[in-house]
Order: structure tokens, then C-alpha cells, then sequence
């Protein structure tokens, strides 16, 4: 939980303090050696407050939603509607029937792809994305492109990660109907100017979206500052568990677009021939949703913002600033990826010269260290850089200096073995 300080002095996140919240922690591996979890890019750990939600859905009121009328079905679809008002308040989200509750960010993603841009991109229109998208932000819009003969342009990075501002003024000149980029970079830790994309976007009369993957979890995030059109992220990277997310999108625009997936819930009435949908967002909720995990979100929701996302952003960027000094000052020979670590969140890739990523993480795991190994759903912006893969560690609120130590002794050791 946060601390004051002093009276008036901004709350700082005390993570050992949360780590006591997450029960995952106090385990050990197979040598008996204790968790140094440095993959919370991939997925986060869940506090004790998100199992205990999803628990007792189950063990006290499981049961469907927005049909029953017993008692503890009235519980579970109350338990599921404040859960959206949670991830509503989250985002600052100014109407919660515009958080549409889907699986991941991935599904939030196709959604807008199938529904909006089959209605609304045709043959010669452009989509403007990212060199630095996750392969959720840039499949989905490949194959509309190519269902609609559409084109799709990409804003290029500089050599630190950034994107190309001057290009990307270019590029609007072409009038794309949508710019997707993310919100920040999975594999360099790039924090986009999200903001600035968006009004040089809406100035050229596209809409955005922004995946929200990598910033949700991590820092303050306002959809109404920023101006966004639509807005995805994962439950299960923001302490939640897996199956939940959601889709947030201005309300005109979900109103006018026509459902993705059909079948129960998502209509009004259904005749033989003809069916008529429901309000949003239940027309875009076909079917019964993962109930106990879009529950679990909304608890999830709520600490985050009980430990305050200005704290949180504070803590990690106090951890990418203690990671990149540590790994270059003890680790010779590293190569770090993507900005300066005041400009990055807490995502750190890198690469020791000549020994393969995944035999890095193999070794550090003997250790206890989880690092991801691989391209993280990155290629084409590995391609960007000439790399087949890297290694990559990335914190969140239970993240603790101590561990970045364990990383960089581990290091050591590796280049060790492999005598470098
Ligand atoms: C930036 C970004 N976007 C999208 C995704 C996809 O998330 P999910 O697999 O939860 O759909 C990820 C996952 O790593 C990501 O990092």
C-alpha cells in the first residue's frame, strides 16, 4: 500500500509491503531457490484481493449473468456490472456502458477490426500503424486490408526506439482512416506520446486506436485526456486474471458499428428470420463471458487504483532507471534496446553478444530469475533491429531492486559459463 511521508508529499508505493499481497511470492522453485518474477510484460502475478473475488464467485454466488432472477444470480451480474464501473473509473472512462468486457486485448483488437473496419475501410484506404507494434496490433489489420484492398502504412522508429514524428506527419497526408499504435512498446518500453499521435491524427481526419496492453497496468491512464476513438487492454497484465479485458470506445462509435459475435445476450428480441441487438455494450457481449474473471478485473482495477497509478509509474520508473545502470555497469558486454530509462516503463530488452536469449533465460532460471526469451510477439520490429530475438525483464508494483541485482549476478554468470 502507499505511504505519506510527509503530510502533502505524493504517496509512494511501498512494494515490499505489496508484495505481502501476492501469495505466488513466497514460493520457490525446484533448487529451492525463492521467485524473482521478471516477466510481468507477458503476465502479471494476481493479489491475494483478485483471487479471493474470483473465488467467491465461485464458491458463493456462481452462477450466470443477466438472466436469473434468484438471489444469487442477481449477486453474480451485479458483482460483473461493477466490475465494468471499476475498469470505467480506471480509465476515466466517462460512461461505463462504453467498457465493452472482452478476453484479452487481442479479441478487443479484432473486434474493432471485424465490426468497424469491415463497415468503414474499403478498397485504396490506409491504416497507418507502427513499426513497434505486439502482432495483436498489426494480423488483425493485415487481413482486412487484404479482404478489402486496402493499404496499410507504418510509422518507422529511430536507432533508440522512438517513433518518427516527421514521418508520421507525412504519412496523414495520405488520409488514413485509422492510426493503431501502442500505448507502450512490449519489447523496448517506449511510452508513445499518445496524446500528440492522437490530435495530429484527428487533425487529418483518421480515428485511433491505442493498445493499451503495456500502459494500463502501469501508469495513470485517462481516455478522455488523451482523445482517444477506441482503447484495449488485458486483465491478466494488470493483476487480473486471464480471460478478462476490454474494449473501451466513445459510445457513437460502438452504436453505429454492427456486432462481431451473435448469439444470446447480445440481442433484444430474435424472431426466425430477424433479431434485434441489444444497447451497448451487450451487443458486443455474445454468449456467457468468462463472469468470475471479468470480476476479478474489476478487483484488480480497484487496487491498482488504491495504490494510485502515479505511484506505481513512480516506482517502475525508479526500477528501469536501477536496471539499466546495474545491467550496464555489472553486466559487460550487454546490449540494452529502446529509450533512456526516464522515457521507457519497466521493460528492459537486451542481449549479451553471442549466446542465444533463450539459453540466458534457461540458465538464470536454475536461479529463480523468469525472464521471457524470444521476440515477444514483436518480429517485425526485431526484424527493425537486426535481431532474432533478445531477452527481456519487465517489473510491476511487487518489483523490488533486489531482484534486478539477482538478474545481473545471474548474467554474470551465464557469460561465465559460456566464457565471455
Ligand atoms: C503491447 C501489447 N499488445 C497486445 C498484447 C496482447 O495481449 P493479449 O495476449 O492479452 O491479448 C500484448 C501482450 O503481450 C502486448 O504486450
Amino acid at each position: 500500500m502507499p505511504e505519506t511521508a510527509t503530510p502533502g508529499a505524493p504517496a509512494r508505493l511501498d512494494a515490499r509491503r505489496v508484495r505481502a499481497d501476492f501469495p505466488i511470492l513466497s514460493t520457490v522453485n525446484r533448487f529451492g531457490k525463492p521467485l524473482v518474477y521478471l516477466d510481468s510484460a507477458a503476465t502479471s502475478l494476481k493479489p491475494r484481493a483478485v483471487i479471493e473475488a474470483v473465488d467467491a464467485y465461485n464458491t458463493k454466488y456462481s452462477s450466470n449473468i443477466h438472466r436469473g432472477i434468484y438471489e444469487i444470480a442477481e449477486r453474480a451480474t451485479s458483482a460483473y456490472e461493477a466490475a465494468r464501473v471499476s475498469t470505467a473509473r480506471l480509465i476515466n472512462a466517462p460512461d461505463a456502458a462504453e467498457v465493452v468486457f472482452v478476453r484479452n486485448a487481442t479479441e478487443a483488437i479484432n473486434l474493432v477490426a471485424y465490426s468497424w473496419g469491415r463497415r468503414n475501410i474499403g478498397r485504396g484506404d490506409t491504416i497507418v500503424l507502427t513499426e513497434m507494434e505486439h502482432h495483436a496490433n498489426l494480423v488483425p489489420w493485415q487481413i482486412l486490408v487484404q479482404e478489402k484492398d486496402g493499404d496499410l502504412e507504418f510509422i518507422p522508429i529511430t536507432d533508440d526506439g522512438k517513433l518518427r514524428l516527421e514521418v508520421y506527419e507525412a504519412l496523414l497526408h495520405l488520409r488514413p482512416k485509422l492510426v493503431a499504435f501502442t500505448h507502450v512498446s512490449n519489447m523496448l518500453g517506449t511510452i508513445n506520446p499518445v496524446r500528440e499521435l492522437t490530435e495530429m491524427a484527428h487533425a487529418a481526419g483518421a480515428l485511433v486506436l491505442i493498445d493499451g496492453a503495456q500502459a494500463v497496468p502501469h501508469l495513470p491512464v485517462d481516455v478522455q485526456e488523451i482523445g482517444a476513438d477506441f482503447y484495449v487492454f488485458s486483465g491478466h497484465k494488470m493483476l487480473g486474471p486471464t480471460g478478462s479485458g476490454a474494449l473501451w470506445a466513445r459510445r457513437e462509435l460502438l452504436e453505429a458499428m454492427p456486432p462481431f459475435l451473435a448469439g444470446g445476450d447480445m440481442i433484444r428480441e430474435v424472431h426466425l428470420r430477424r433479431s434485434a441487438f441489444n444497447d451497448v455494450p451487450y451487443k458486443f457481449e455474445a454468449g456467457t463471458p468468462d463472469i468470475s474473471a471479468q470480476i476479478g478485473m474489476g478487483a484488480a482495477a480497484e487496487y491498482l487504483m488504491g495504490l494510485g497509478l502515479d505511484a506505481v509509474r513512480d516506482h517502475e520508473r525508479e526500477l528501469a532507471v536501477y536496471a539499466m545502470a546495474t545491467l550496464r555497469r555489472d553486466v559487460p558486454g550487454i546490449e540494452i534496446y529502446g529509450p533512456e530509462a526516464d522515457d521507457r516503463g519497466g521493460v528492459v530488452a537486451f542481449n549479451l553478444p553471442g549466446i542465444h536469449p533463450h539459453d540466458v533465460a534457461q540458465i538464470l532460471d536454475r536461479d529463480g530469475v523468469c525472464v521471457r526469451a524470444g521476440h515477444h510477439c514483436t518480429m517485425p520490429l526485431h526484424e527493425r533491429f537486426d535481431l532474432a530475438a533478445t531477452a527481456r525483464a519487465s517489473f510491476n508494483v511487487y518489483s523490488l531492486p533486489e531482484e534486478i541485482d539477482a538478474l545481473a549476478t545471474g548474467l554474470r554468470e551465464v557469460s561465465r559459463i559460456f566464457d565471455r
